[in-house]
């Protein structure tokens, strides 16, 4: 039998901030998975206690947590929280962030405020906290893994949110400069374009436009962060820090933007793409048509996209 103990989570404490769907929630399913007692932070009550149910449903330890990440004191009394009810803090994975498409020459600093204020002060403010309970505990270490984008290196969206995801690449090699000293790895993850809440109202059109522009020739799936996930947060990890893994399907690698051909089928389907998405729906209580769209969610991001392929 293969020894996966390098990539055991078994035991671990560990707290994944916007878990209640998305990303975050795919990060939490992943590191539960692979053993360890996780946290729900979000902003939604209602879909984060349902999320923490479903990891109960795993076998593991899970509660969920209220918290804006923006908010300092908020930050500081969910990380105490945390390691009084699970004895101490292992990994935490800091994913909250949020989008606001307009124009740059038109936005408004009230856009850009917020944006900055979940995607980066939100990061370094649960960075901040985390690393002060690591710093509490015997023997001092930890694993911080901060959700970026490709939005950090490719020029896609607009100023506030490529710069905030920019930002986080940055903040998480100064960190890890600063914090090896204490056994703590700082890591970041740049997904690229993931069937989440976030992207529910993209129609079909930009989906097959996506595979196509993708070399995996699928459109991203949070299951397919969770390999990124239980490596960044286990000891298979140790000797890595400071390092933006990019999980793209090779989005990124595709400069000309031009339709790629296939030979073979990609590993994952278009009507697999879109279970997470599903599931995320029905947590938040939203309905969506067989093809995982629901028109209603940020409609903004569809119309973005359709102008940028000229759909
Ligand atoms: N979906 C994508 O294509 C994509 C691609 C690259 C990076 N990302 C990044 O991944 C992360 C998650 O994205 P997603 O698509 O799952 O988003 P989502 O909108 O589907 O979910 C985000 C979750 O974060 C929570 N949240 C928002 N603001 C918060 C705050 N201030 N405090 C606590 N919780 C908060 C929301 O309630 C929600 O549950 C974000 O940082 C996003 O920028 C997303």
């Amino acid at each position: 039998m293969a020894d996966l103990s390098l990539f055991d989570l078994t035991g671990k404490k560990a707290l994944v901030t916007g878990a209640a769907v998305g990303i975050g929630r795919g990060c939490a399913v992943a590191l539960a998975r692979a053993g360890a007692d996780v946290v729900i932070v979000d902003l939604n009550e209602s879909a984060g206690k349902r999320t923490a149910a479903e990891l109960r449903g795993l076998g593991r330890k899970s509660l969920f947590v209220s918290c804006d990440v923006t908010q300092k004191d908020q930050v500081q009394a969910m990380v105490r929280h945390v390691a009084e009810q699970f004895g101490r803090l292992d990994i935490a994975v800091n994913n909250a962030g949020i989008g606001i498409l307009g124009a740059d020459e038109e936005i408004d600093q009230a856009a850009w405020d917020k944006v900055l204020a979940v995607n980066l002060t939100g990061v370094f403010l649960c960075a901040q906290a985390e690393a002060q309970q690591f710093l509490r505990q015997s023997p001092v270490e930890g694993k911080i893994i901060n959700i970026a984008s490709m939005s950090a290196t490719i020029s896609n969206c607009n100023a506030s949110y490529n710069g905030s995801k920019a930002g986080v690449v940055q903040m998480t090699r100064m960190l890890a400069a600063e914090w090896g000293r204490f056994n703590i790895n700082v890591n970041c993850i740049s997904p690229s374009y993931v069937l989440t809440p976030m992207h529910a109202s993209t129609p079909v059109a930009v989906r097959q436009r996506i595979r196509e522009l993708t070399p995996l020739g699928h459109v991203q799936r949070p299951e397919d962060l969770y390999g990124a996930a239980i490596f960044l947060a286990s000891a298979a990890s140790n000797y890595v820090t400071g390092h933006d893994l990019m999980v793209d399907g090779g989005h990124t690698l595709n400069a000309w933007l031009t339709p790629l051909s296939r030979s073979v089928p990609p590993r994952v389907a278009p009507d697999e793409e879109t279970v997470q998405l599903k599931h995320d729906l029905d947590v938040l209580g939203l309905s969506y048509d067989s093809d995982g769209i629901n028109p209603a969610l940020h409609p903004e991001i569809a119309d973005a996209f359709k102008a940028a392929f000229g759909l």
